[in-house]
């Protein structure tokens, strides 16, 4: 039976455009804010029973064509000895500072670290039904060397930054040990049932495209290098970073994904051709009146059909919590009605 999310992945022929979307887990859901009333964020992530629950929330709701494991970027970092705490965003008690700091680090132990994760893919896994594969993730290498240095989130993460520069050799290693620490996480999602991989890279477009090749490269080379036998569709997207695609050409994954800042087809062209791209319609384009958000879908999928390898139609960013269900089911249902172009025989 045809998968098209995965058929879409591996730049096959799709049976329709597959859909998904970015935190389609979350708070503009009242059934997801239900289950919030009782338990707090860590703790949500930390039960399986209830994980697993949000994770297929809107694969019932909406009919996706994939689900992403209800998890955070953050989790896994607490199996690799460093405490984090939710404060609406993410919080390090003990923030990274100092090449000293970067060695009370360990390597991750899927059994003992993240052994709750783990079970939530497996019970994801085993209700969803065959066409809607269960999409594993972690955070990329530089975006979690944000978070950790800078100890929380910020706009432009000035410390995270300086430290690449001040601390030079401490920052490749710690980026080389997140990069060790998320193929193995990767790696056991993948094991436990998970059909894609996922690696989220929201703060990358900080950085300039020279420091991207040098220093953040090599360490997603690295993973991506574990990953590969695996036989998983790998998705890798670089948020903000449409002036790093001349960079990111001939890393070895299967999809990119697209921020809505230019059309798909632009970043085809940066890419040569070789990916699958994922994206890109603005979060914000989902408060339009229905018939302006139709016309914003249309573009996209018109731009998804002049692309070289195949298209998945996602936001370009994770959806607002404000957003009305009621238009993400329009934009479910007009994406899955619209025609798909033969991939190979693309203008
Ligand atoms: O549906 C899904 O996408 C699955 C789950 C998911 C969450 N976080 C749940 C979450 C995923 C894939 C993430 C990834 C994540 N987490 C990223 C990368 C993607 C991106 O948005 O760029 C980042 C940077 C984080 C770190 C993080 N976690 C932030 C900055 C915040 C606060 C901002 C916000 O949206 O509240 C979180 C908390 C968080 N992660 C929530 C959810 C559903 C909100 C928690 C709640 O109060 O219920």
């Amino acid at each position: 039976m045809s998968v098209p999310f995965l058929d879409a992945a591996r730049g096959l022929q799709p049976e329709r455009t597959p859909i998904w979307i970015m935190r389609q887990a979350g708070r503009y859901l009242p059934e997801y804010r239900k289950i919030r009333e009782d338990v707090d964020f860590l703790t949500l992530t930390q039960t399986p029973e209830l994980a697993a629950e949000v994770t297929l929330q809107p694969i019932r709701r909406f009919g996706m064509d994939g689900a992403i494991l209800f998890s955070d970027i953050m989790t896994p970092l607490e199996g690799m000895g460093i405490p984090i705490e939710f404060q609406g965003g993410p919080v390090l008690p003990e923030p990274i500072r100092s090449a000293a700091d970067v060695q009370r680090m360990h390597a991750l132990e899927p059994d003992e670290g993240v052994p709750f994760v783990l079970e939530t893919v497996r019970r994801c896994v085993a209700e969803l039904p065959h066409e809607v594969p269960l999409i594993g993730f972690c955070g990329a290498p530089f975006t979690l060397f944000c978070y950790l240095v800078e100890g929380r989130g910020t706009k432009d993460f000035v410390q995270a930054r300086a430290f690449l520069r001040s601390e030079a050799a401490a920052a490749r290693d710690l980026l080389d040990r997140l990069a060790d620490g998320m193929a193995t996480y990767l790696e056991a999602q993948a094991k436990a049932g998970a059909r894609a991989l996922m690696i989220f890279d929201s703060w990358i477009g900080l950085l300039s495209g020279e420091q991207f090749g040098e220093l953040v490269r090599p360490a997603l080379d690295r993973m991506v290098e574990r990953l590969r036998p695996l036989d998983v569709p790998l998705i890798y997207f670089p948020n903000q970073g449409a002036h790093l695609l001349p960079w990111v050409k001939g890393l070895d994954v299967d999809v990119i994904g697209c921020d809505w800042r230019r059309p798909l087809s632009w970043a085809d062209e940066d890419l040569e051709g070789r990916y699958t791209l994922q994206g890109n319609l603005d979060p914000s384009t989902l408060f339009a009146p229905p018939e302006v958000l139709d016309a914003e879908v249309d573009k996209v999928l018109e731009e998804g059909r002049r692309l070289s390898r195949s298209h998945i139609f996602n936001l370009g960013h994770g959806i607002d919590r404000r957003t009305n269900p009621g238009q993400v089911a329009r934009v479910v249902e007009r994406v899955h009605a619209a025609p798909v172009s033969a991939v190979g025989a693309r203008s």
